[in-house]
């Protein structure tokens, strides 16, 4: 009897080890947050995080900008384009008003996916012709509590038609399904997409581990889920790396990475050189492996971040620096005394202007602040 349940338990379990494991991710294999969470409670703050509300179906709370009547338009240097935007019964609304009175015409698109959480700022995307899914030319920025132009576009040229790219939703979703017939440009299944990085975007797709810890008979099993802790350093790098170390070269069709495998085998990130500038947005890991904290010693990523929660105090991660370094035999310790141990990060992580991402606003250029990952001493004509 002993005998027959083992042989069952065993049968099972090579069933699920030899199953989904080994293959890209497909659409049916995730469970999603709320799953996850019925069983692991702690991890609930995840809800409130960037990753989790990094992109999102439009609506009213996912839309950080202002559809007020005085702060819904946005003017250009061209005397003939303007935009407005409405929220109406059937949507959010961006249309630009092209020509001058009384010979003017209008474009509008419906916004139908927010990305960015809003800690910066936030882009909108439009889907046309069923699974063609494309850029809105007007974007909003938290710092100036306005729409503006969306980074990188030209002020006052009208521009509905940039494609949103697979690596673009790679990096602010959990999965988009290609169309079947999509060449890895920007068509998607209807209907088959997981807005927002979720759990198992780290932890790889949880179907399996699911159905096991169910099952009485599998759970003792050993479960097939990653936990990123016990992979080796460059490994755990690799999964951050994906989406925080640089655009790269994609080797295989986007959303085919899985946790814990090689990252090289999916995405060719390109070696920086010793010397080149590095932007301060999109390549943490790049700016972490130049520090001298990172090659003497075994940091990696969770050293100071803990992913399952909002983290936004400067003091609370110099309390990280403190369990490497002391502060007693600081140079700066005369002029701060004890106030130095809340203020690393402020001298040696500065924020610095992103040169990557630029908008135009007025014709000057707009830059949001992103902290530096390369820690180190700056001299103060570095700071802005
Ligand atoms: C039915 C309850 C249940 C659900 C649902 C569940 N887990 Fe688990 N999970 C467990 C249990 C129990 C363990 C501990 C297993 C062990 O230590 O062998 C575990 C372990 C883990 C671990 C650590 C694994 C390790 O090897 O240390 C991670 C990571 C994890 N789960 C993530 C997830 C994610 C992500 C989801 C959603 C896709 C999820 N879990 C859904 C019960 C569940
Ligand atoms: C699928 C892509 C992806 C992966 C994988 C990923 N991130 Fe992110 N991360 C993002 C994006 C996109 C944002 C910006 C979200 C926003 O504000 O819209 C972000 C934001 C963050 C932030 C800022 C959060 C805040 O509230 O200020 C931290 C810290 C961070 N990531 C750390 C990590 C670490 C550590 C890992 C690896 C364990 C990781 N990320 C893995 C895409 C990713
Ligand atoms: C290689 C991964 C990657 C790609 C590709 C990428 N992003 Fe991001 N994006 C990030 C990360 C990481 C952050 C936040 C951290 C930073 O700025 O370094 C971010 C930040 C943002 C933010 C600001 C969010 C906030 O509130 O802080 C917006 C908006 C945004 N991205 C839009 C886009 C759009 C739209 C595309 C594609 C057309 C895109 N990004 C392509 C990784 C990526
Ligand atoms: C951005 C990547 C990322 C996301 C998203 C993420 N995790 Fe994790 N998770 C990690 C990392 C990294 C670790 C290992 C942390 C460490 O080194 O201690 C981890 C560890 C865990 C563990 C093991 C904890 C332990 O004490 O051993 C569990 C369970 C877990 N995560 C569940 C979840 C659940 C549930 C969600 C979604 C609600 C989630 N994670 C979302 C990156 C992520
Ligand atoms: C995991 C351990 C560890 C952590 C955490 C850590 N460091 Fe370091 N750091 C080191 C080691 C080891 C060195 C090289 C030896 C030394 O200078 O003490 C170093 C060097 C430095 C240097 C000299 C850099 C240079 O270019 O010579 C500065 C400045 C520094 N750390 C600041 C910080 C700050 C600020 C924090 C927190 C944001 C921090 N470190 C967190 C281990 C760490
Ligand atoms: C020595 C500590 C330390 C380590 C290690 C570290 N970070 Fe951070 N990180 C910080 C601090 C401090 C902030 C700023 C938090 C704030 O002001 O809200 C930050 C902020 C961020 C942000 C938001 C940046 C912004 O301004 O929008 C991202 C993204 C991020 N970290 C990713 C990573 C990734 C990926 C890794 C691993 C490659 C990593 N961090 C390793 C200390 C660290
Ligand atoms: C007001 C800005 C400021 C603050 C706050 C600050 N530092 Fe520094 N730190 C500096 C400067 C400037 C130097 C270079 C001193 C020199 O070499 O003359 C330095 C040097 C260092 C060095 C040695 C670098 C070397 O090799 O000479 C380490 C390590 C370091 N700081 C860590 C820390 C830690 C940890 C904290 C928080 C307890 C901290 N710093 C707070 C400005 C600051």
């Amino acid at each position: 009897m002993v005998g027959v349940a083992a042989l069952l338990a065993a049968t099972v379990g090579v069933i699920f080890l030899r199953g989904r494991g080994d293959r890209p991710p497909r659409f049916g294999d995730f469970v999603g947050n709320e799953t996850c969470l019925g069983c692991h409670t702690e991890q609930r703050s995840f809800a409130g995080t960037a990753h989790h509300r990094t992109s999102a179906p439009a609506s009213s709370r996912t839309i950080a900008a202002s559809f007020a009547p005085g702060e819904n338009t946005l003017s250009t240097p061209n005397p003939a384009l303007r935009y407005h935007m409405d929220a109406r019964p059937d949507g959010f609304f961006q249309t630009a008003v092209v020509g001058e009175p009384p010979d003017t015409s209008t474009i509008s698109k419906r916004i139908d996916l927010v990305i960015g959480s809003g800690r910066k700022g936030q882009t909108y995307l439009y889907w046309e012709s069923g699974d063609r899914l494309y850029q809105l030319p007007i974007s909003y920025w938290t710092a100036l509590q306005a729409w503006i132009s969306s980074p990188g576009y030209p002020e006052g040229v009208v521009n509905f038609e940039r494609p949103v790219a697979p690596r673009c939703l790679e990096c602010h979703s959990t999965f988009f399904e290609p169309a079947a017939d999509s060449q890895g440009v920007h068509r998607y299944a209807e209907g088959r997409s997981i807005p927002g990085i979720s759990c198992e975007k780290c932890h790889g797709a949880g179907r399996d581990h699911v159905a096991r810890q169910r099952s009485p008979v599998t759970r003792f099993l050993g479960t097939p889920i990653v936990n990123p802790a016990e992979l080796p350093r460059q490994r755990q790098l690799e999964l951050c790396a994906q989406c925080h170390g640089g655009v790269g070269e994609p080797v295989t069709p986007s959303f085919s990475y899985r946790p814990g495998q090689p990252l090289e085998q999916h995405l060719r990130l390109p070696p920086t050189l010793p010397n080149e500038a590095l932007d301060v947005h999109g390549n943490q890991v790049a700016l972490l492996q130049r520090s001298t904290c990172f090659a003497a010693s075994d940091m990696t990523c969770s050293t100071c971040h803990d992913v399952h929660q909002t983290q936004r105090n400067p003091a609370a991660f110099s309390a990280r620096c403190l369990s490497c370094h002391q502060a007693q035999t600081h140079e700066a310790v005369p002029e701060l005394g004890a106030t130095i141990t809340n203020r690393c990060v402020d001298c040696h992580m500065p924020e610095l202007p992103s040169r990557m991402i630029v908008s135009r606003q007025d014709g000057r250029s707009v830059q949001p602040r992103i902290r530096s990952h390369w820690i180190r001493v700056y001299a103060a004509g570095e700071l802005n």
